[in-house]
């Protein structure tokens, strides 16, 4: 089955402030299918976010490709790619920068209808009308300017705007991290239902992992600019694989006061280095607590941990060999 969205040793690169290169984004493999929602976690600056615009060409790959419905997406030009700009819609993080404040709600609306070539006159008039009921907002939010709405209410008009051009797929830049925690819910349930409601694949990018976990059918981690781990989301949280999943867990904060003073928490350890200075071998191992002779020098591979889980970790793949000669 060819996925909706491929990408495929993907590499971006940006020249460093400081001389040189600073690898953002390094070799990533990744799947979205039709209908499905990938999330997508790691540490600030560990390249989420530029694979994410890259996906939707707002930078160039150094390497790797990026395939939708099997097609070449850098290749695309005229026609093919304008219906791409469509099918693939990006969520920022911040609705206040995202919305042009001189547009009423409906201006907003119709602008993106418009350059999309989608309805005309009153179909146009009744289809912002729908799409501001599909994501919540009272019909009178129409003729109000970004300024007197709300950051959710802003982030909802963000989301119908993608609504309008009809996409497949929406990418999820932490679309609730600068909101208040009180209105997240609310706007992660929206999303739940659009989502549903339109059979959407999304990628989730997220900070805030039990949200990825509920949202996610799949989680990608990334670490320096590389997937290092990616599993259905329950598996992940069940049973982690990658030291550094390990320790991303473990370092989230949980609701239960209990848990929280019990448990015995496994901290990252040392600075995240710099994507100027990716380490050797495996890039994690300087700060692996579990790290052995073979870390600094071999680049792990990917290993099939179990259905769907795979794990780019040296005790990964020792793991395996063990378990099968047991077997054997
Ligand atoms: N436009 C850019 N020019 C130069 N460096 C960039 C640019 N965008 C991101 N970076 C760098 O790329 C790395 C990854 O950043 P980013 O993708 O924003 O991470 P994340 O979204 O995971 O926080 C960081 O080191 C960041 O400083
Ligand atoms: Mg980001």
């Amino acid at each position: 089955m060819t996925a909706l969205l491929a990408v495929e040793g993907l590499s971006v690169t940006f020249p460093s402030p400081h001389g040189g290169k600073l690898t953002a984004v390094d070799g990533v493999d990744l799947l979205l299918q039709a209908g499905e929602v990938v999330g997508l976690i790691g540490e600030s600056g560990c390249g989420k976010s530029t694979l994410a615009r890259t996906i939707v060409r707002l930078h160039q790959p150094s390497a790797g490709r990026i395939l939708f419905e099997g097609q070449d997406v850098g290749a695309l030009g005229g026609r093919d790619l304008r219906a791409y700009r469509k099918r693939v819609q990006y969520i920022f993080q911040d609705p206040y920068s995202s919305l042009n404040p001189r547009y009423s709600v409906r201006q907003t609306l119709v602008e993106a209808l418009t350059v999309a070539g989608l309805h005309r006159g009153a179909a146009q008039v009744s289809r912002t009308e729908e799409l501001v009921g599909l994501v919540g907002l009272p019909l009178s939010s129409l003729d109000t300017l970004p300024s007197a709405l709300s950051g959710g209410q802003r982030q909802r008009v963000a989301i119908a705007r993608a609504l309008a051009l009809e996409p497949r797929v929406l990418i999820c830049d932490e679309p609730v991290s600068a909101l208040d925690v009180s209105i997240r819910a609310q706007i992660m349930n929206l999303l739940l239902q659009l989502q549903r409601d339109f059979n959407l694949a999304y990628l989730f990018i997220g900070h805030d992992l039990p949200l990825v976990r509920r949202i996610a059918d799949r989680i990608a981690v990334m670490y320096l600019g590389a997937v290092v781990e990616e599993a259905p989301s329950d598996r992940l949280f069940e049973a982690a694989s990658h030291p550094y999943t390990r320790a991303l867990i473990a370092a989230t904060p949980t609701a239960d006061p209990e848990l929280e003073r019990t448990r015995s928490r496994v901290l990252l350890s040392g600075e995240l280095p710099r994507a100027t200075d990716i380490p050797s071998g495996c890039r994690f191992h300087p700060r692996c607590p579990e790290a052995f002779e073979r870390c600094p020098v071999e680049i792990p591979k990917r290993t099939l941990v179990e259905q769907g889980h795979v794990s780019y970790c040296h005790l990964s793949e020792e793991s395996r060999v063990e378990g099968g000669l047991r077997v054997g």
